[in-house]
């Protein structure tokens, strides 16, 4: 029995789909749940030339075996949640996933409040999906819940009692958070966040599993930084010098350009503290180093790259277990034998 958090180690966007898509597949878990805000989040999954961008259905999706599950803290928009049910039709996902009947909906006026906010959408740079607004709603206790939505009928449950009972029944379980340690409303860089803590403790609390059942929290750098939205950037570099590196993303929700900076090993450091983090998944490493595009084994790795990702460990104390060399899940050195 193995119950894991995958969490976010910056500003979002490190490579949580990718990594979450390896880890799925090597170790197929007999439930993944997500956690985290809502439908503000954009995973990337890239498999077999395949490529998919999701907002609320976990990133494991194409591992058929696997009860795909939603907890009771993260936001559900229903037109979100139909789209994706079509999207990925393929994968038969309409017959096993479910939400937490508890989980707070996005109304359209929600995602109105958002977009016409001159504070949420301007300021703070909000993706304009409406979750600041509808958790707000949960806060004043105005909330619809999934149980009050007809058409969800046959997509309800009681999501901490089945992964509790998984547990119990020795199966293994996977919780998936969205966005990154930098958004926290608690920990980030206030006012510049999302609407709630983005840390490993609130994403079990977000699925309804207690902090003694937790074996695992693996959090995810991407070798550089990327920032959308408003709000400090310590590490933050030119677009001209970023574009000289190389590095140009787009958000996968708003199509935003990111804001580009080089590791922070000050915010490293704190997020795997808050986290508790106990292994460390390092993405993107070819887009800083091209060389090892595609490397599949940590032998071939440059000199260069197994000091960074050694002096990542010294600052932090974790090891770094997942080292990611290309978007799809084949690229990817796992380094979790070491450490039996
Ligand atoms: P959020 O929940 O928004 O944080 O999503 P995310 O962490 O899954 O990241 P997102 O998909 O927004 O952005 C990461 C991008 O990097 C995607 O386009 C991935 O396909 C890509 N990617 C992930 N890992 C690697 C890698 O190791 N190398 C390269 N070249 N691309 C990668
Ligand atoms: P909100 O969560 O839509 O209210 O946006 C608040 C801030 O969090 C903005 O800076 C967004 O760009 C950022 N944000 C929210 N979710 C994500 C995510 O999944 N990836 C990256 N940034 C995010
Ligand atoms: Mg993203």
């Amino acid at each position: 029995m193995t119950c894991s958090i995958l969490v976010g180690g910056a500003w979002g966007d490190e490579g949580k789909g990718k990594c979450i898509t390896y880890l799925c597949d090597k170790d197929k878990p007999n439930i993944i749940a997500r956690a985290g805000v809502g439908p503000n989040a954009g995973h990337s999954v890239e498999f077999n030339g395949e490529k998919y961008g999701l907002r609320l259905t976990p990133s494991g999706f194409f591992n058929k075996d696997s009860k795909l599950l939603i907890g009771a803290g993260v936001l559900v928009d229903r037109d979100v949640f139909f789209h994706e049910l079509e999207y990925l039709d393929k994968y038969d996902i309409k017959n096993r996933i479910q939400m937490d009947y508890r989980c707070s909906m996005i109304e359209p006026d929600h995602r109105d409040r958002d977009k016409n906010s001159k504070h949420l959408f301007k300021k703070i740079g909000s993706t304009g999906t409406g979750c600041g607004p509808a958790n707000s709603d949960r806060v004043l206790r105005t909330a619809k819940m999934a149980k009050d939505i007809s058409e969800l009928e046959n997509f309800i449950t009681n999501v901490p009692l089945e992964i509790n009972n998984s547990l119990e029944n020795s199966e293994d379980v996977f919780i998936e958070g969205s966005q990154g340690f930098g958004l926290s409303l608690y920990y980030g860089t206030y006012p510049y966040v999302t609407s709630k803590d983005t840390t490993a403790s609130t994403f079990a609390a977000d699925v309804g599993v207690g902090p003694t059942k937790i074996d695992d929290v693996i959090i995810v750098f991407k070798s550089y930084i990327t920032r959308v939205g408003e709000g400090p950037f310590p590490t933050e570099l030119n677009q001209e010098i970023a574009e000289e590196k190389g590095i140009e993303e787009y958000g996968t929700v708003t199509g935003r350009r990111r804001r580009v900076g080089d590791f922070d090993m000050n915010l490293a450091k704190e997020a795997c503290m808050i986290n508790g983090a106990t292994q460390i998944a390092l993405t993107c490493v070819d887009r800083l180093y091209p060389v090892c595009e595609r490397t599949q084994d940590y032998s071939s790795l440059s000199a260069e790259i197994k000091k960074f990702s050694t002096e990542i460990e010294d600052a932090t104390n974790v090891p770094v277990t997942i080292i990611s060399t290309g978007p799809d899940l084949k690229d990817t050195i796992d380094l979790r034998n070491e450490l039996l």
